[in-house]
C-alpha cells in the first residue's frame, strides 16, 4: 500500500514584538527545558504533572498515593517528550482517592517536590506538615489528552529544602509556570520558585518565586486582580515600588504563564496567556527601592503553593514550572511560550470514551446491525453480533486495548484485547489484525483519528494515511472506505451510518 508520511506539527516560533510566526527547524518534540539549554540559561528543577518539559524525557512526572491500601504508583508520559499517562492515574485510582506525593524533577539534578514541612507556620497534616493534593481534583487536557493539575487549597504545599544547583545568594536565575488564572485567593501565599531552606522567614531578599493571586497585603498591580508578583521575602513586588505598580496588570486567562527572574540588581516579572499569543513584560529593573533585596540573599529551597516561611493560607492550581540557572533572554522565553501555547492546554478532554490504557467495544449503529461489534477471528476482523450470552472468546475478541496512535500519539491505535501486540490495521483497505512488525507503513495502517460520527451517532475513526477513509463496516467485512469511490464498500448508501460507531465499555474489561 501505499504510505503517506504524517508531518509532525511544528511547536516552535518566534517572536518578534507581539507577532509569532512558525519556526519550521524545531521540532515537535522539543521541550521548554530544551529551549532554556539552547539559551545558555538550562533548567535546574522542571516540574509538571502534565507533560514531559524535554524532547527526550521519558521518566515518570510524578507519584499517587490511594487511600484504599496507601499503596503508590508513579505516572509516566505517553511517549518520550510526550503528554501524561493518565490513565495510570485513572486505573490505580478507581473506586478509591489519590493524592499526589512526589512531583519528579525531570532536569536530572534530583529537586523533588514533596509534601511540606512545618517551619514558620504549620500545616494541617500529621507533624505540622502541609496537606498534599488531591490527584483528580483538577482535570484538563494537553493536547487533546487528559491529564491532571496539582490543585492547592489552603493548607496544601510542597517543598525541597535540601536542592541541587538552584541559585542562591546574587545568582541569577529564571523561572515560568503555568497557573489557573481563574483559581486564586489573597492569602499568603501562593507561590512557586526560590525560598528558604528552613522553611522559616529569613529576612528580606531571602526569596525569589512567583506568585499569584489578589493579595493587597503588600504589593499590587493595575485592577483588582489577580497579578502576578515577585515573592521576595516580607514582600510580594510587582515592581521597583512595595506598594502598587501600574505596569503589572490583572491577568485572569484560565491558563496563564508566569515569568520571573532576577540577576545583580536586575529582575522582571512577565506574563501572558498560556493558550495564546506572546508574552508581556510587567517590570523590567533595578531590585525594590527598599532596604533588602540588593543584593538578593536566596537561599535554594524550592517551594509550591507556599509562602517561605511555610504560610498556607493561599489557594492555587500548578501545571507545569521550570527553574533555570542563569537569567534567561526575552528572546529564549518567548520561544518558551510559543511551546507552552503549542502544548494547547484546554480545560476539558474532546468528549470521547477513547482514553488511551481503557479497553473498548466498537458497536456498529446502522439499524440493521446494532448488535454486531467489530470483532477480530484470528488475523479475520468483522463485526460479530455478540449480547452478554456470547462465549468469553468472542467477548474478548470484540474488546479494543485504546493506545496512543501508533503513528501519531493524537489519534489512536487497537490493541486486541487478548491477543497482545496485535493491531487493527488496514491492508488493501480491508481490516486485519496483525503484529506490529515496527515499520511505519504499520504505524500509520495501524492509527486512526476520532471525530464525532458521521451520522450524527457515536464516533468517526479515520485512517491516519487516507484521511478521506473511515473504518466502515459493508456486508459485515470492515473497511477503511470513501464516502463514494470505485470500490464495493465505497457506497454511499449508509456510508455515514456504517461508519459512525458506538464506543462502549468492553465486553471484556
Ligand atoms: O513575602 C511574603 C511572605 O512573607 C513570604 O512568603 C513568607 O515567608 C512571609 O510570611
Amino acid at each position: 500500500m501505499r504510505r503517506s508520511v504524517l508531518s509532525l506539527i511544528t511547536a516552535g516560533v518566534v517572536i518578534t514584538g507581539l507577532t509569532i510566526a512558525a519556526n519550521p527547524s524545531q521540532a515537535a518534540t522539543t521541550g521548554p527545558c530544551d529551549i532554556y539549554a539552547t539559551g545558555g540559561t538550562p533548567c535546574v528543577a522542571a516540574h509538571s504533572t502534565t507533560r514531559a518539559l524535554y524532547g527526550s524525557f521519558s521518566g515518570s512526572l510524578y507519584q499517587v498515593r490511594r487511600a484504599s491500601d496507601n499503596a503508590t504508583t508513579n505516572v509516566g508520559v505517553l511517549s518520550a517528550g510526550g503528554v501524561a499517562n493518565s490513565a495510570t492515574q485513572d486505573t490505580f485510582c478507581a473506586g478509591t482517592s489519590c493524592v499526589i506525593t512526589v512531583i519528579y524533577d525531570q532536569s536530572g539534578k534530583g529537586n523533588h517536590l514533596t509534601q511540606a514541612p512545618p517551619g514558620g507556620f504549620s500545616g494541617p497534616a500529621s507533624g505540622g506538615y502541609d496537606n498534599l493534593a488531591d490527584a483528580n481534583a483538577a482535570p484538563i487536557s494537553v493536547g487533546g489528552h487528559r491529564a491532571y493539575g496539582v490543585l492547592v487549597a489552603p493548607g496544601t504545599g510542597y517543598r525541597n529544602n535540601s536542592t541541587n544547583g538552584i541559585a542562591k545568594g546574587d545568582a541569577a536565575e529564571g523561572m515560568y509556570a503555568i497557573f489557573d488564572g481563574t483559581r486564586y485567593n489573597g492569602g499568603c501565599c501562593f507561590d512557586y520558585g526560590n525560598a528558604e531552606t528552613n522553611s522559616r522567614d529569613n529576612g528580606n531578599g531571602t526569596m525569589e518565586a512567583l506568585y499569584f493571586g489578589n493579595s493587597k497585603g503588600w504589593g499590587y498591580g493595575a485592577g483588582s486582580g489577580p497579578w502576578i508578583m515577585a515573592d521576595l521575602e516580607n514582600g510580594l513586588f510587582s515592581g521597583v515600588n512595595a506598594g502598587y505598580n501600574a505596569g503589572d496588570p490583572t491577568i485572569s486567562n484560565r491558563f496563564i504563564t508566569a515569568v520571573l527572574k532576577g540577576e545583580p540588581n536586575h529582575w522582571s516579572i512577565r506574563g501572558g496567556n498560556a493558550q495564546s499569543g506572546s508574552l508581556s513584560t510587567y517590570y523590567n529593573g533595578v531590585r525594590p527601592n527598599v532596604s533588602g533585596y540588593n543584593p538578593m540573599k536566596k537561599e535554594g529551597a524550592i517551594i509550591l503553593g507556599i509562602g517561605g516561611d511555610n504560610s498556607v493560607s493561599a489557594q492555587g492550581t500548578f501545571y507545569e514550572g521550570v527553574m533555570t540557572s542563569g537569567y534567561p533572554t526575552d528572546a529564549t522565553e518567548n520561544s518558551v511560550q510559543a511551546n507552552i501555547t503549542a502544548a494547547a492546554y484546554a480545560t476539558t478532554t474532546t468528549a470521547t470514551p477513547l482514553v488511551s490504557g481503557r479497553a473498548v467495544s466498537l458497536r456498529a449503529t446502522t439499524g440493521c446491525c446494532v448488535t454486531r461489534y467489530l470483532t477480530h477471528s484470528g488475523s479475520t476482523v468483522n463485526t460479530t453480533a455478540i449480547t452478554a450470552s456470547s462465549s468469553a472468546t468472542d467477548k474478548a475478541n470484540a474488546s479494543w486495548y485504546v493506545r496512543p496512535g501508533l503513528a501519531n500519539s493524537s489519534c489512536f491505535s487497537f490493541e486486541s484485547r487478548n491477543t497482545s501486540g496485535q493491531y487493527l490495521r488496514h491492508y488493501s483497505y480491508q481490516l486485519q489484525l496483525a503484529a506490529n512488525d515496527g515499520t511505519s507503513l504499520f504505524a500509520s495502517d495501524a492509527t486512526f483519528c476520532s471525530s464525532a460520527g458521521k451520522s450524527g451517532q457515536g464516533y468517526s475513526l479515520a485512517s491516519s494515511n487516507y484521511s478521506t477513509r473511515f473504518i466502515r463496516h459493508y456486508n459485515n467485512a470492515v473497511y477503511i472506505a470513501s464516502n463514494g469511490g470505485t470500490n464495493t464498500w465505497d457506497a454511499t448508501a449508509q456510508w455515514a451510518e456504517d461508519s459512525s460507531w458506538g464506543i462502549d465499555g468492553a465486553w471484556t474489561p
